[in-house]
């Protein structure tokens, strides 16, 4: 039994080798141990920098710098303007890409500029339909953070938008181009987890910046900050920085936990998995801990629904995320089939192998034998074989990646993986998880059709 398995092992092992060499996410090099066996991930990439792309900022705070940032390491890509509507945003940009940049509070001002190619929007989540629909239609190509919308209804003029233009339209789920994406992608295809049946993950945080509690600049007011333009689609309320620095926290301008997180690790099964969504969408939680005036739970969880699907099996998913929570820092995606489980990262995804075998113990057999019931047949547990695939040293991730994916798109005419439909239909169920707590019922969802089931 032991030659048996070894011989499994070796095969598996063959295969993972000589299937890896043959794709992007390939094999470097491999080392084994008793436990558990290492592959390098790499990637080469086609890359040319002829034309040099344009770029604008649109809400230039924590992740629009850090987009522009990464953006901007790509070969050929030059910023020439930001917009915010707080001005010591802006003093910050021109402070890190020069004073010649152009600054403005107007977006409308951005998008009339001739030399801008591209913008990156990374505004609060309730400004994200308008202006990727609005700087499409100036002819930009569009880097939208996630969640593409703010609400179920806002998706389909985004995508409206997308097909009419014609223009490249990205979101922001950067884990859908790392090299872990890709080869749990690759690893699930050829049937190393055997069949499908469920896939978890979870968000834990235990800090007041992780829990959405952030700063409040001191020179915060109506003169330096543009708050009327901030709420004119939403809510009309009095200058309040908590509702624009803290924007998460309340329902106007964000998304919660699921939009906020869930929606990333969505867009990475459905990467993964070639799915176009859940059929059901159930979520519970509650306000725990910052009880600071906010509208959305700190713990939340949500279970879905995936039905049989021509690109998969039916499925469940469960879904967590907890700001109060004592491991903090833990995140992570897991997949489980009928022949092991993959935890997945960007950077790496650990396999785990594991089958029923006829039990090979022979103490175990003799036992079984004594007490007249020989069943030399039954099956036993085998302890898990683990395979681990890494990035190669020096891997840039893949927030780089999914830049380098978008600035290829446009140069070349191309496609992105995560375009206007993708982006909704990981956004979908994610805002539908807001409805569910707040209503306290499932929803169904046409994942195809992309339309809630009214009951
Ligand atoms: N992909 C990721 O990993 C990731 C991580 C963090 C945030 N995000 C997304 O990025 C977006 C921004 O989040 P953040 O953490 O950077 O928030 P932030 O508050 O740090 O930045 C948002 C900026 O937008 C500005 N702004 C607000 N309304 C505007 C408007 N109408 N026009 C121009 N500027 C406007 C604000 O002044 C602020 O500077 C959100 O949609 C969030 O979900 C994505």
């Amino acid at each position: 039994m032991k030659k048996n398995k070894d011989s499994s092992r070796r095969n598996f092992i063959k295969k993972m080798a000589a299937s890896a060499a043959a794709v992007a996410a390939g094999t470097a090099a491999f080392a084994a141990d008793d436990n558990i066996i290492r592959f390098t991930l790499s990637k080469k990439r086609a890359f040319s920098a002829n034309d040099n792309v344009n770029i604008a900022l649109i809400g230039a705070g924590g992740m629009g710098t850090q987009d522009t940032i990464t953006a901007l390491s790509v070969p050929g890509i030059k910023i020439v303007a930001a917009c915010d509507l707080y001005d010591g945003r802006l003093k910050d940009a021109r402070e890190k890409w020069g004073k010649d940049l152009f600054t403005t509070r107007s977006y409308k001002e951005v998008l009339n500029r001739r030399d801008i190619d591209a913008v990156i929007v990374a505004t609060p989540d309730h400004w994200h339909q308008q202006i990727s629909i609005d700087a499409m239609k100036a002819g930009k190509h569009v880097y939208c953070e996630k969640p593409m919308v703010h609400s179920v209804v806002e998706g389909p003029a985004v995508i409206q938008a997308q097909k009419e233009t014609g223009k490249v339209f990205q979101v922001g789920s950067q884990g859908v181009s790392s090299l872990g994406n890709e080869k749990a992608k690759e690893l699930l295809k050829s049937g190393a987890i055997g069949t499908l049946n469920y896939a978890e993950g979870f968000w834990a945080r235990h800090s007041p910046v992780g829990a959405w509690q952030y700063p409040i600049p001191a020179d915060a007011s109506p003169a330096t900050v543009d708050w009327e333009t901030y709420i004119s689609n939403t809510t009309k309320r009095p200058f309040d920085p908590l509702r624009f620095f803290r924007w998460r926290n309340y329902l106007d301008y964000g998304t919660g936990m699921s939009g906020d997180l869930f929606v990333h690790l969505f867009s990475s099964l459905h990467f993964i998995t070639d799915s176009l969504g859940p059929n059901k969408v159930y979520s519970s939680g509650g306000l725990r801990y910052w009880k600071d005036g906010r509208e959305v739970p700190d713990v939340l969880l949500g279970t879905f629904d995936y039905p049989q699907a021509q690109a998969h099996p039916p499925f469940n998913l469960s879904l967590r995320c907890n700001f109060v929570d004592g491991t903090s820092g833990t995140t992570y995606l897991k997949l489980v089939g009928s022949e092991g489980s993959m935890d997945i990262t960007w950077d790496d995804v650990v396999l785990k192998r594991n089958k029923t075998i006829t039990s090979d113990d022979p103490f175990f057999i003799e036992q079984m034998k004594k007490a007249g019931t020989p069943l030399t047949d039954r099956k036993r547990i085998m302890p898990p074989e683990e395979i681990k695939f890494e990035a190669e040293k020096g891997y840039r991730g893949g927030p780089y990646d999914h830049f380098v994916n978008f600035f290829q798109a446009i140069r070349n005419g191309g496609k992105v993986v995560e375009d206007a439909i993708f982006g909704y239909r990981a956004a979908a169920p994610a805002l539908l998880c807001i409805d569910s707590y707040n209503n306290d019922t499932a929803i169904s969802w046409n994942p195809e059709k992309m339309q809630v089931i009214k009951k």
